[in-house]
């Protein structure tokens, strides 16, 4: 291997540029080239590359974004896509890959590796933290914090009016955003799609739970099969009209700013090992962190097996003893 290609796709995450940053010093410390391709599967179908070095990525490792760009490319869902994505990469002499990003983005560098045996690793990049094969995801860390510091805000004006909040938070299928930031606001109610509580679910819980409490905090993840925090908010209106309630659904603000210490040095880590897993062979894989040892998992491993990570029963009794 002799020149790296680096690009960021789908959803951005706190710490893209931090993984960015490792990449491109690993790969110089190799001695190897890196091309940057910006805007992800769409920049590498029209070839949209530039090189790299190690000014490239200075003093970047503390801000959020990507400064590569992200798309979502639909283009690339295609073969004619995947064809033209090849083609570039040769006529470049990119000869391997690194991705960061979701289960988008390792679909499509698993078609990459499986239809033209290109050689892909790919780095956990997204705040849902839906991926199997790393205890973390980049971002994941940073967009928690984000959700507890807003909703420790929503829980001041709550506290002072006497008010419910429901409180929307992303994760798309995934209740892993809102299960951790719900424990740490000390949430009454958590509403995942793991767990299925159901709108009658929370009216039992709302209606079973302590009365003397001046503010309620339920976190809805938007997976949650009850359609959204205002869908809830409607439901709870006609069963409590005496609660003051009001819907807050917190949104893109969860996708930005600086990268926590956690996203950084995870980041970091887990670029350099990308870079180090090229070279020694490794392709179609996406790297990790399991109980602070880097792993390699099959792309398709990566993003079809997500199914209980984290959200055990013994997670689920700890919300219901502690949201009493
Ligand atoms: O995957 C990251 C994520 O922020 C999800 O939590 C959310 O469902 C989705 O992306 C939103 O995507 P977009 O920014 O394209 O609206």
């Amino acid at each position: 291997i002799r020149n790296i290609g680096v690009l960021t796709s789908g959803g951005d995450a706190p710490g893209m540029n931090a993984a960015i940053r490792a990449v491109v010093r690993a790969a110089i410390y190799y001695d190897l080239k890196v091309t940057g391709i910006l805007r992800g599967y769409e920049g590498l179908i029209h070839g949209d590359f530039f090189d790299m070095d190690r000014k490239s990525v200075a003093n970047i490792i503390q801000r959020g974004g990507t400064i590569l760009k992200t798309a979502r490319s639909d283009a690339f869902r295609t073969k004619e896509g995947r064809d033209a994505a090849y083609k570039q990469l040769k006529e470049h002499d990119i000869d391997a890959l690194i991705v960061i990003g979701g289960d988008g983005t390792f679909t499509g560098a698993h078609l990459l590796t499986t239809e033209y045996n290109f050689p892909v690793v790919g780095l956990p990049g997204t705040i849902d933290n839906d991926l199997e094969g790393t205890d973390f995801t980049i971002g994941y860390d940073t967009a928690i914090n984000t959700v507890i510091n807003a909703v420790d805000k929503i829980r001041d004006t709550a506290e002072s009016h006497d008010r419910l909040f429901i409180v929307e938070v992303m994760g798309r299928d995934s209740g892993l955003i809102a299960l951790r930031s719900g424990i740490g606001v000390g949430a009454e109610a958590i509403m995942i799609p793991e767990a299925n509580m159901g709108v009658e679910g929370l009216v039992t819980r709302l209606a079973s739970g302590r009365k003397d409490k001046s503010s309620k905090i339920i976190i809805v993840a938007e997976g949650d099969e009850v359609g959204g925090a205002f869908n809830v908010g409607e439901v709870l209106k006609e069963k409590f009209p005496q609660y003051d309630i009001r819907v807050s659904v917190l949104g893109h603000i969860q996708r930005g700013g600086k990268p926590s210490c956690m996203d950084r040095v995870l980041a970091s880590s887990l670029g350099v090992a990308a870079v180090e897993g090229l070279i020694a062979g490794q392709s179609g894989v996406m790297v990790g962190q399991v109980n602070r040892e880097i792993i390699f998992t099959p792309f398709d491993h990566a993003i079809k097996h997500i199914d209980a990570k984290e959200i055990t029963p013994a997670w689920l009794k700890l919300v219901e003893i502690l949201s009493l």
